[in-house]
């Protein structure tokens, strides 16, 4: 049996369509392991990816939204053509119902709640942090991991625990590509800014002692931020050590809150997700800690870190299988969705 899904990303600055295909011979038992949260076999189709990106950084919503509303119809078809069939061979829509950017989630279920429509095919909401750990399970041998995930706006340690999806670390402020990104804008190397950090800490050798903020599983990086900007400002430090010095110190925080987590659950695979992720040396710090204590690091390919459609297209199929059906009245956009409250 197979069964195959349109998925559609828009909680920031990506508007992704990504189309995936589970295939089992007994669709009881790929219910029951849906339920059980156990994996599933499939495959992604397509992933098609738009970006709204600025030259200065930061991202304006309405312009944003307006990006998408744009892009939509054609990566619908690309992704369509992409994966070589029609809407008629899917089963089932699924969108980013949140957590996210209200003007651009608005934009995806919109778009979604229209083709359920037209198209007599089921609707089904789903949360945007899970559907990073699922497409972690699916593309990589991870069974059953701590997911670190590390974007512009979120940052949090994920997991599976006793029949729900549990958040055993966070930010209390910013996410650390949101930190990494207002950074790089005040020393002028442009947006996003975690790539052209990551190249020059590559160059830093000297670290210059910044505050390191982990309050029991939890982070924050305001007053980093705060503090690396004075830095900068006094000009007695150069762009290279202060690039070097501050990966080194929030790298290290998001290290010991997923291996405490690790500790914490008794779970022995890292897999990581986001945007940050793609940094690595994050990588490395993360495989360095995974080797020490006897787990083992998953790192999805860069186009499934970052926002995509395939993840939503993926979580939309396991939640169908566990009965998930969102009716257009309860479609209404969910900005504040927490992990926990799944
Ligand atoms: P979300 O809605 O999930 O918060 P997002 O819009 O922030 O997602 P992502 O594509 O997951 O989107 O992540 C973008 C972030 O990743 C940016 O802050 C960017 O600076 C950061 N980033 C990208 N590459 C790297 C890298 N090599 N090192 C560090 N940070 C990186
Ligand atoms: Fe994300």
């Amino acid at each position: 049996m197979k069964l195959t899904c349109l998925g559609i990303e828009s909680t920031a600055h990506t508007f992704g369509i990504g189309i995936a295909q589970a295939r089992f011979t007994d669709s009881r038992a790929a219910v029951i392991a849906a339920k059980q949260n156990a994996k599933l076999n499939g495959e992604i189709l397509a992933n098609v990816i738009k970006q709204f990106t600025t030259k200065s950084g930061g991202i304006i919503p309405a312009e944003a939204a307006d990006h998408h509303v744009d892009v939509c119809d054609v990566a619908i078809a690309e992704a369509l053509s992409a994966a070589k069939i029609a809407m008629r061979d899917i089963d089932i829509v699924s969108f980013s119902q949140g957590p996210g950017i209200g003007h651009c989630l608005r934009v995806g279920a919109a778009a979604a709640r229209t083709l359920s429509l037209v198209h007599k095919k089921p609707l089904v909401g789903v949360n945007h942090c899970i559907s990073h750990l699922e497409i972690g399970k699916l593309l990589t041998a991870a069974t059953d991991p701590v997911l670190l995930y590390v974007s512009g706006a979120n940052t949090q340690v994920i997991a599976f625990e006793a029949g729900k999806y549990r958040i055993f670390g966070e930010t209390l402020d910013m996410g650390v590509g949101n930190m990494l990104d207002q950074f790089a804008r005040q020393i002028g190397i442009g947006f996003p800014g975690g790539p052209q950090i990551m190249k020059l800490a590559a160059a830093g050798k000297n670290y210059i002692e910044l505050p390191y903020v982990v309050k029991g599983m939890d982070v924050s990086f305001g007053g980093i931020l705060t503090n690396i900007r004075r830095k900068f400002d006094s000009r007695n430090y150069g762009k290279e050590d202060l690039c070097y010095s501050l990966q080194e110190t929030v790298f290290a925080m998001l290290v010991e809150v997923a291996e405490r987590a690790l500790a914490h659950t008794g779970k022995s695979e890292l897999l990581l997700g986001g945007g940050v992720a793609c940094n690595t040396r994050l990588q490395e710090m993360c495989r360095i800690m995974c080797r020490e204590r006897g787990a083992r690091l998953y790192v999805p390919e860069k186009q499934f870190l970052v926002d995509n459609g395939a993840q939503i297209s993926w979580l939309g199929i396991l939640e169908y299988l566990k009965g998930t059906r969102t009716a257009v009245e309860n479609s209404a956009i969910l900005p504040y969705w927490r992990t926990d409250e799944v």
